[in-house]
């Protein structure tokens, strides 16, 4: 018995973390929450120097720390949890790496993809929600900023997620995230409930 993996994408105050505890509630028992990074006591502590604008990261150094939290989560967590047969939301999952480190940072998504495919052994989501929403509608919404919330990054991240869904959109729902969040949450779980019914390996 094999689980469903399911990741939500989206650029900063997309809506996310919202998102995925609605869809939690949703599915009850049989569903596995984590967030990225984070999710295992390493992870949360990886999380806090990656939060932390007073610690100086170089880029690389910003990246590998997300595949060390990632791999440890996929070993510690998602890979226990697909195989009991259960369905594992992650808050964020490699696509962000790719999004962040890999394009808008500048590091080269090629090079971020063969850092992560160690650091995960190859584990991909079987569907991957992207909550889109214009950047210059996420920077009006309240919340606290880290180092990853400049507009001009912001809108890097949401042009390399639209090159992302096109690379592989087999995988990818884009849901509007520009609505209220009943409605954006009908679409996620629709989504997901409709990859639960695919024959196993066609969840898109
Ligand atoms: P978080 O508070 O989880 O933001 P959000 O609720 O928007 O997901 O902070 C995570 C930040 O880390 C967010 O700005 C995105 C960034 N990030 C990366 O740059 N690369 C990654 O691989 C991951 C998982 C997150």
């Amino acid at each position: 018995m094999t689980g469903l993996f399911v990741t939500l994408e989206g650029i900063d105050r997309s809506g996310k973390t919202t998102q995925t505890a609605l869809l939690l509630d949703a599915l009850g028992d049989d569903a596995v929450g984590v967030r990225e990074p984070g999710g295992t006591p390493a992870g949360e502590r990886v999380r806090d120097l990656l939060k932390d604008p007073a610690v100086k990261l170089s880029p690389e150094g910003e990246a590998l720390l997300f595949a060390a939290a990632r791999a440890q989560l996929v070993r510690d967590v998602i890979r226990p949890a697909l195989a009991e047969g259960r369905v594992v939301v992650s808050d964020r999952y490699l696509d962000s790496s790719l999004a962040y480190q890999g394009s808008a940072r500048g590091l080269g998504v090629e090079a971020i993809e063969a850092v992560n495919t160690f650091a995960t052994g190859g584990l991909q989501p079987d569907l991957t929600l992207l909550l889109d929403l214009d950047p210059a509608v996420a920077a009006s919404r309240a919340g606290e900023e880290d180092r990853f919330e400049q507009a001009g990054l912001q809108r890097k991240v949401h042009a390399a997620y639209g090159e992302l869904v096109a690379a592989d959109s087999r995988r990818w729902r884009r849901i509007d995230a520009d609505r209220d969040p009943a409605e954006v949450h009908h679409d996620v779980l629709a989504a997901v409930r409709a990859a639960r019914e695919a024959p196993a390996g066609a969840a898109g």
